[in-house]
């Protein structure tokens, strides 16, 4: 039986976007090992109630946790907006991340005027967790959340620069600005937006940090593995990466390429079938 140790992180986002934390991940945790799944049959997340995030977020780690995995990182922001606290209880003492917290974290950090923006899906800024998560961390930050949801199709189709995607930028963006000036901080809610920081640094201007939860998270991660003695270590072996879809392994490679920052193909996606038996 394998060591609890050698055992691989199971990461889980709607799709492809989580590839941007796994790609810290992978450059904060070299050694370890990662179950990758992308619920691209059920994407987006960022538009359907709660409840239904709830319920695809269950059967995703179900499906992760019957793999044998020592760690659960919620990668995508609308889920963990909904399912950190329950998947916690029903994994437990398997510890369990999600991305909202260590990127509430970060954002605090970089602000100095306290007042930060952060951009999400609809779901997300519904739920109100980084605010929460904000208001926690810093109790007089200043935060407003605005719902970006033609982002998360901007990054699918590769627009990610450009006259496009800095239209839409300002239509989300320059109103908030308008409004707070003092804002000084723009914290990425979701895991499509990292690829949009040129865009989004064109229209914001140089003054204004961008923050997003990948690296913090990744941070967090190796933290908490090593106060708890489940680090991968003295292996000869360099960490493997498995990657898992639930729809269209050639889409995944495709847009996924871009978003883990190194190019793979279909043929390194395994097609999967989460749906829980009865
Ligand atoms: N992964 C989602 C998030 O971070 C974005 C894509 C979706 O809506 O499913 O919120």
């Amino acid at each position: 039986m394998s060591q609890p140790n050698s055992l691989p992180i199971g990461v889980f986002d709607s799709g492809v976007g989580g590839l941007t934390v796994l790609r810290a991940l992978r450059q904060r945790l070299p050694a370890e090992q990662f179950i990758y799944l992308g619920d691209t049959a059920r994407l987006p997340y960022g538009t359907k109630s709660g409840a239904s995030v709830l319920r695809y977020s269950i059967q995703a780690a179900e499906f992760l946790v019957n793999q044998g995995i020592k760690y659960l990182v919620i990668a995508c922001n609308t889920a963990s907006s909904v399912a950190v606290e329950p998947l916690r209880q029903r994994f437990a003492p398997m510890p369990v991340i999600g991305v909202i917290e260590p990127g509430s974290i970060a954002g605090c950090a970089a602000s100095k005027s306290g007042h930060i923006a952060v951009l999400a899906t609809e779901g997300t800024v519904r739920g109100g967790a980084y605010q929460r998560a904000i208001a926690h961390a810093k109790p007089d930050a200043r935060v407003v959340a605005q719902a970006c949801s033609l982002f998360v199709a901007l990054a699918e189709e590769g627009w990610t620069e450009g006259a496009i995607a800095e239209a839409i930028a300002h239509r989300y963006i320059d109103e908030l600005f308008r409004n707070d000036p003092l804002i000084d901080t723009l914290l990425l809610g979701c895991t499509h937006f990292p690829v949009l920081a040129t865009a989004l640094r064109a229209v914001i201007g140089p003054s204004v940090t961008i923050v997003d939860s990948a690296e913090t998270t990744a941070n967090a991660v190796h933290a908490e593995l090593s106060e708890l003695g489940l680090l991968r270590t003295g292996e000869r072996v360099p960490g493997r990466m498995i990657l898992q879809a639930t729809d269209g392994p050639e889409r995944f490679a495709r847009v996924g390429s871009l978003f883990l920052g190194e190019a793979f193909d279909a043929g390194r996606v395994e097609l999967v079938d989460i749906s829980p038996t009865r």
